[in-house]
């Protein structure tokens, strides 16, 4: 009887399914539309999708005669033939969705994907409700745009919704809200990179069948609360780039597995709740604020494979405690404080694939039984100040393809086992302390070896000239020294970049017999290696994009043939012997940077290098050029950086600077220009250094670069300048000046009101200096760092910073004529580090104000005619480390106490009226003081440091 019915009910399946007149016929309606709806858009061929691997036009094979149910993604209901399912995702369309498209006919759709097509300009039309039977919808990547339309929320069978990666698709409040309300059976909501700006995460009413939730970068406003991290069903969960609050959790969810809250803004510590959730998987805490200690209740999460909380500001130990049970395969701990040593039982985690732990402050030795790990695929400990030597034999790492420990202070040889690691791809050990030699290298994937800034002696091996996989080799800052064929490198054809620089005693030898050519060479450094011969390449690195042979002793002509190397964008010759002039060059049209500085160039400047369309800095200071600077460099649009100080440079400054101006930098200092100073200057909006000092320059004083929005530094010592300093404006004059220097001149008149214009000396340590002067710094360095001036990374650049304070803000009205009295409202200035007014003609007492100044290190009031006492006010300045008063008519006693008692006599000479137990005219009530010798805490700095390098 059972078998029997069971017998009926499989005939009538098969009888419905396979002889029903209807199947595999589709509507001719349901077809037509889709073949309206095929043609309402072009298929693009270029710019394939990523996301797609290029994608293919599933609708080519779309033709009217056949069964539109059989067409590539498109689904029919089984028994009414009707289309229920339409998934075009990556199908290469382009076009508009307009309410009149045929797409809206089919209305029987359950399930449409439209996922990764550019319907650019369309907006989400409100019929997209009417598919009342839609339970999956997906528009991920599509470039709708505009408000989604409220009939969104018609859509209450919804099971899946993905709208992500619609940049310009705006949600409002009360749409979103509906939606939520209506969609009962929502299990997956993924709005990533939607606008969600005018939502607020109390309006987020979440249905508790959401399994996925995503709202990554939404914009979305207010705290995170309880309702969404405890939906009871939720697995995956990630809210990144919201600015929101972390809430203490109190629930517990044994679904949860993925959990993604990165760059939140959260802050203060991690909390001890998050380990309710045992079955998490994956957790990302990146890019937040968390401080205090490492999270350890973390560590004893059972499933946890994913950990991130890099770029945090966690501190102190990583606690020792991995149990032996963890699952963990990444863990990212990269950008925090965490110091101490490296927890031992970092080995215990043998599933381990990525440890990442650079730029920390760890310590100590790294613990053997890390070597051991065998899973390990990418091991990164750069950034760290870890020390000793690597252990000499291991077992692990055999998977290792990434091996960073970059910038510790590591010593001993590089063990061998290092390089024959079979699977090495990166090997970065800069900036260490290494020594000995290289051995053998037989890791014959290695593409990126890196061991400069180390004491690693004796000759390159051999072998490296079999790792044809290499395309990045840097050894420059070692001790290596013997004798080899440059042509062995062309062994090398996959070498993109070579660096050999400051090994002096390493001999290259050019000379050879064997044709051959470094194709794929693109940067080339042999830098401070004592060459005298120039390199003879011609020919031989079709390619080469960047020449740095800088500090060697070339001499004669800069060879004509680089510049036919069309591919030269860089080039670097900057501290060697070059003497005859270049107006023989032919310049390559891809030039961008030259630096000829720190020769012996004679000659004029050709004209002919201003042909060079896309040049962005040139610096041929320190040379013995002559003649004119030519015209067109100043005309010229693109140039960034122009470095023609101490030269002999002679004529009228060039006053023809477009409005296409892009100067950021302008140094003539040491030259013998005269006449006017440009006023088309006034343009260049960009200008961030303006150095004229040291020329014969005869005029008033520039009051109309005071509009220059970005001048930081403005020097223009050591002129024929003369005049009043007057015609500021009120308010905004030089709002970005920090460094102003024009002594050595012949202004006259009162004081310039330094109080009102220099708004930005008023605050100190303002954000913005350190990038500005660091660039402004690498002018008088010789090295190549213009390529970003906003990220300044380069090794030169590194010891330029250390050479001269990020927040130097100094003015320099010395040796002028000014007369009057020294304005109260100086005191206003607090981020002064340097005043000097010297040698002027200053009368009046000096102002009390001046103790407010509390950041000055330096302060010069000598040979003028002050008078009055000095005040006590001044004994305020806790970093003063210079102060000459001397020569003035001063009177009465030297205050005493705190930084006064470390100047010595020659701070007061040339003063008959002044007083003090130093002094020799001692005071009539000598109260037999005792000296404490009080030095500043902040380490010394050198004011002349600045000055010297503008001479
Ligand atoms: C489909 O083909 C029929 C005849 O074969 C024709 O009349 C009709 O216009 C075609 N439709 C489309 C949309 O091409
Ligand atoms: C659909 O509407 C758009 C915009 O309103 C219009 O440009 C287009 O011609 C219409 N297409 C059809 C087939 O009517
Ligand atoms: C909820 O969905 C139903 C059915 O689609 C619809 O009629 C109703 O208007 C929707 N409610 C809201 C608030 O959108
Ligand atoms: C978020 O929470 C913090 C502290 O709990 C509170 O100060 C703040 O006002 C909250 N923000 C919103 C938008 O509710
Ligand atoms: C874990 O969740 C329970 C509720 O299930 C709660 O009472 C407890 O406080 C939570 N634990 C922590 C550490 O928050």
């Amino acid at each position: 009887m059972e078998s029997w019915m069971r017998w009926l009910l499989l005939c009538c399946h098969f009888l419905l399914f396979h002889f029903s007149p209807s199947h595999s016929l589709c509507h001719l309606h349901d077809g037509f539309a889709l073949l309206q709806f095929k043609n309402s858009f072009t298929i693009y061929t270029d710019n394939p999708n990523v996301v797609c691997g290029g994608g293919y036009a599933k609708t080519t094979t779309w033709k009217n005669v056949t069964d539109c149910c059989s067409w590539p993604g498109v689904t029919c209901h089984p028994i009414s033939s009707h289309v229920i399912g339409l998934n075009l995702s990556c199908s290469n369309l382009q076009g508009k969705i307009y309410p009149n498209s045929t797409l809206f006919r089919i209305s029987h759709l359950q399930s449409l994907n439209l996922a990764f097509n550019n319907f650019s300009g369309s907006h989400l039309s409100s019929l997209f409700g009417g598919f009342s039977s839609l339970t999956y919808l997906n528009l991920a990547n599509t470039n709708f745009e505009g408000e989604i339309p409220p009939q969104i929320s018609y859509l209450s069978k919804l099971a899946s919704l993905d709208l992500s990666y619609n940049y310009n698709l705006k949600w409002k409040e009360d749409t979103l809200k509906r939606l939520l309300q209506n969609a009962t059976v929502l299990r997956e909501l993924i709005l990533d990179e939607t606008n969600m700006s005018s939502v607020s995460t109390s309006s987020l009413n979440l249905s508790s069948s959401l399994v996925t939730l995503s709202l990554q970068n939404v914009g979305l406003r207010g705290n995170l609360t309880n309702d969404i991290l405890c939906l009871p069903n939720l697995q995956h969960l990630h809210l990144t780039q919201l600015q929101v609050q972390l809430p203490t959790v109190s629930c517990s969810s044994d679904s949860l597995n993925i959990l993604s809250l990165s760059s939140c803004d959260f802050q203060g510590t991690l909390p001890p709740s998050f380990s309710n959730f045992t079955h998490l998987t994956s957790v990302e805490f990146h890019d937040n604020y968390f401080n205090y200690s490492f999270p350890s209740s973390l560590l004893t999460l059972p499933s946890l494979a994913f950990l991130s909380i890099k770029y945090n500001n966690l501190s102190g130990e990583i606690p020792n405690v991995f149990p032996r049970s963890n699952k963990f395969e990444e863990l990212h701990l990269s950008e925090n404080n965490l110091g101490g040593e490296l927890p031992s039982t970092l080995s215990n985690l043998q599933h381990l694939i990525v440890l990442d732990l650079s730029y920390n402050e760890f310590s100590g030795q790294i613990p053997p039984s890390l070597f051991d790990l065998t899973q390990l695929h990418h091991l990164d400990c750069a950034y760290n100040k870890l020390q000793g030597p690597l252990p000499n034999n291991i077992v692990g790492f055999q998977k290792l393809t990434w091996f960073s420990l970059g910038h510790n202070l590591l010593n001993g040889t590089i063990p061998s086992w290092c390089l024959s690691l079979p699977s090495l791809v990166n090997l970065y050990l800069p900036e260490n302390r290494f020594t000995g030699h290289i051995s053998a290298i037989s890791s014959y994937s290695i593409e990126n070896l890196i061991l400069n800034d180390n004491k690693i002696q004796a000759n390159i091996p051999e072998s490296i000239f079999s790792l044809v996989n290499l395309t990045r080799l840097d050894l420059s800052a070692n001790n290596l020294s013997g004798f080899f064929h440059f042509h062995l490198f062309s062994e090398l054809q996959n070498l993109k970049y070579l660096d050999l620089s400051q090994n002096d005693q390493l001999s290259l030898n050019f000379e050879s017999s064997v044709n051959y050519s470094l194709y794929n060479l693109k940067t080339l450094a042999l830098s401070s290696m004592g060459l005298t011969e120039f390199p003879k390449l011609l020919g031989k690195v079709p390619n080469l994009e960047s020449l740095d042979l800088s500090n060697n002793k070339l001499t004669g002509r800069v060879p004509n043939w680089l510049f036919e190397t069309s591919s030269l964008g860089l080039l670097d010759l900057s501290q060697n012997l070059f003497t005859s002039s270049f107006d023989h060059i032919s310049w390559g049209q891809s030039l961008s940077h030259l630096d000829l500085s720190f020769n012996a160039l004679t000659g004029g400047i050709p004209s002919s290098i201003c042909n060079v369309s896309f040049m962005y800095v040139l610096k041929l200071s320190h040379n013995k050029l002559t003649g004119n600077i030519p015209q067109c460099l100043v005309n010229s649009s693109g140039l960034n950086i122009l470095d023609l100080q101490m030269n002999k440079l002679y004529g009228t400054l060039p006053n023809a600077f477009s409005a296409y101006c892009r100067f950021r930098t302008i140094n003539l200092n040491g030259n013998q220009l005269e006449g006017l100073l440009p006023k088309s200057l006034s343009i260049c909006t960009n200008l961030l250094v303006l150095d004229l000092g040291n020329n014969e320059i005869e005029d008033k004083f520039p009051h109309w670069l005071q509009s220059l929005p970005h001048l930081k530094v403005l020097v223009l010592r050591a002129n024929k300048l003369h005049g009043p300093i007057t015609d500021f404006k009120a308010e905004n004059g030089f709002p970005s000046l920090i460094i102003f220097d024009i002594s050595s001149n012949n202004f006259s008149g009162p004081i310039p009101k330094v109080d009102i214009f220099f708004k930005s000396m008023k605050n100190v340590f303002q954000l913005g200096y350190a990038t500005y002067l660091v660039m402004y710094v690498s002018n008088f360095e010789g090295s190549m760092s213009y390529v970003d001036y906003v990220i300044v990374t380069t090794k030169g650049n590194n010891m330029t910073l250390t050479k001269i304070r990020d927040d130097f803000v100094s003015i320099d009205l010395s040796k002028n004529r000014f007369e009057g009295e020294i304005p109260n409202v100086i005191g206003a200035l607090h981020a002064l580090i340097g005043l000097n007014l010297s040698h002027n003609r200053l009368r009046g007492p000096i102002p009390k104000s001046m103790g407010n100044l509390t950041n000055l290190e330096s302060l010069d009031l000598s040979s003028n005619m002050l008078d009055g006492e000095i005040p006590t006010e001044l004994t305020n300045l806790n970093f003063l480390e210079v102060l000459n008063l001397s020569y003035n008519h001063l009177v009465g006693e030297i205050p005493q106490g705190k930084q006064f008692n470390t100047f010595s006599n020659d701070s007061y000479k040339g003063n008959s009226g002044l007083c003090g137990i130093l002094l020799t005219k001692k005071c009539v009530k000598d109260p037999e003081q005792h000296l404490h010798l009080h030095r500043p805490s902040r380490e010394i700095r050198n004011l002349d440091l600045i000055g010297n390098q503008w001479l």
